[in-house]
């Protein structure tokens, strides 16, 4: 399977790795660390979580690690109105202060799906930590409390991000150009 072209390369493994330690000292300066449950939201996110909380350890943070998948009705490469969670959180964060970790932040509707959800479970204060941002796309007027990247209007593939479930293995961030 090649009909798309993936070698642009937008964001390196290198300056990733310098953005996402940089995050980690973002992260726990300005979150409660007491009752801290981070959530990752499948599956885009695996990469980028696994590499962020290698590091929570060195900066006193030891929260609670939970997993949903969340899923928009419909492919290609634009997500559709409907956010559906297809497998749900084991933990239970009543009272806990959550950290909703995403790999990208584009119409919005995803993650002000999952805030409301992990608010709904009675999470005492949820906030948002994003690999990427494509603001340029958002249809929900939502924030990232944390975010790694900004990006322009291009569908990107790598570190965690797919295009038909290719491409999540790159260990860099690459533009997807589409040939037919
Ligand atoms: P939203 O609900 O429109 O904000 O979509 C967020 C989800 O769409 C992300 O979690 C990704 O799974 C997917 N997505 C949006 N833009 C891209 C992209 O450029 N590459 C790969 N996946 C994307
Ligand atoms: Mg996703």
């Amino acid at each position: 399977m090649d009909p798309h072209h993936v070698k642009d390369i937008l964001i390196s493994s290198k300056e990733i790795e310098a953005r996402v330690g940089q995050l980690v000292g973002e992260i726990a300066e300005s979150t409660s660390t007491e009752n801290l449950v981070l959530i990752g939201v499948l599956r885009g996110s695996f990469m980028f979580i696994a590499d962020l909380v290698r590091d929570f350890n060195n900066h006193g943070l030891h929260p609670r690690i939970d997993f949903m998948t969340l899923e928009s009705y419909g492919a290609g490469t634009s997500s559709s109105g409907n956010v559906r969670v297809t497998k749900d959180i084991r933990v239970d964060v009543t009272g806990a202060d959550v950290l909703i970790i995403d790999d990208i932040l584009d119409s919005g509707r995803t993650l002000s799906f999952a805030v409301k959800h992990l608010q709904n479970n009675g999470a005492e204060t949820v906030k948002t930590c994003t690999l990427l941002d494509k603001p340029s796309k958002r249809v929900i007027d939502i924030v990232s409390d944390f975010n790694g990247f900004t990006v322009e209007d291009v569908f990107v593939v790598g570190y965690g991000l797919d295009y038909d479930s290719y491409y999540r293995e790159l260990p860099h961030i690459a533009k997807v150009t589409f040939t037919d």
